[in-house]
């Protein structure tokens, strides 16, 4: 079976989710924040070289103020929470966006959750937080200078397969340059509501699709 070496996310409907449940929307991203951990570890067992998700894009602060608040409390709770969990497990975590919009205490934890990591040789879990996939190629074309407002690597590795959830089919923003070959995946699950054997199915549904980069299929070249 050929997985993906490099899974991306777009973990969608944590808000209809919450909403359909009769509760805040922040507690739909708590779901969120509880099923991302699962995934992140179900991938890494299955062999998964890196995944980046996308918990938070540059557009994401036009959201209520609460909700924004909700959001970044979510995320320093969670890397002072898995940052050790993570290390156990061999899991490499950065964070890819623009830091310094963070609240200070956000960027603190993630800095400890990747020197914590940093030298972990399992999956590559990379988290968009302050992410616009336009700034980072933007910030990439214009890099001579090396603009302090964001981290060195704009832009990643190839993205093999994207899965987006909660039903909607776009991109929004999120790494566009990469996902260049990128097999897309929209699945109409509620994010809070994905479960391993999603994630089993989009990888049997990406090891059955065919790959060709431009080029004519395998079986052309052999005839
Ligand atoms: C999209 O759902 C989700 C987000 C904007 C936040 C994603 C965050 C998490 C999954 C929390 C966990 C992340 C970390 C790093 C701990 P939406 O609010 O747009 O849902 P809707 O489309 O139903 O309104």
């Amino acid at each position: 079976l050929s997985l993906p070496s490099h899974l991306a996310i777009i973990m969608d409907g944590n808000g209809r989710w919450a909403e359909r449940a009769g509760m805040s929307r922040s507690k739909g991203h708590l779901a969120g924040a509880r099923a991302m951990r699962d995934v992140v570890e179900h991938c890494a067992k299955t062999g998964i070289g890196q995944l980046t998700v996308y918990a938070f894009s540059s557009d994401n602060w036009s959201r209520p103020a609460a909700e924004v608040a909700a959001l970044l409390e979510l995320f320093t709770s969670h890397f002072r929470s898995e940052a050790e969990k993570l290390e156990r497990a061999g899991i490499r975590v950065s964070v890819i966006g623009r830091r310094n919009r963070l609240p200070l205490v956000l960027r603190r934890v993630i800095a400890q959750a990747e020197s914590r990591t940093a030298r972990c040789t399992g999956m590559h879990l990379r988290v968009a937080i302050d992410y616009s996939s336009r700034a980072a190629i933007e910030l990439s074309v214009s890099s001579q200078t090396g603009d302090a407002a964001s981290n060195a690597s704009a832009l990643l590795p190839p993205v093999d397969l994207l899965v987006r959830t909660g039903g909607e089919r776009r991109l929004s923003d999120f790494l566009l340059w990469e996902c260049a070959y990128a097999e897309l995946l929209f699945l109409d699950v509620l994010w809070p509501d994905v479960t391993s054997s999603d994630l089993d199915n989009a990888f049997a549904d990406f090891a059955r699709r065919e790959r060709r980069f431009g080029n004519v299929p395998q079986r052309a070249i052999a005839s």
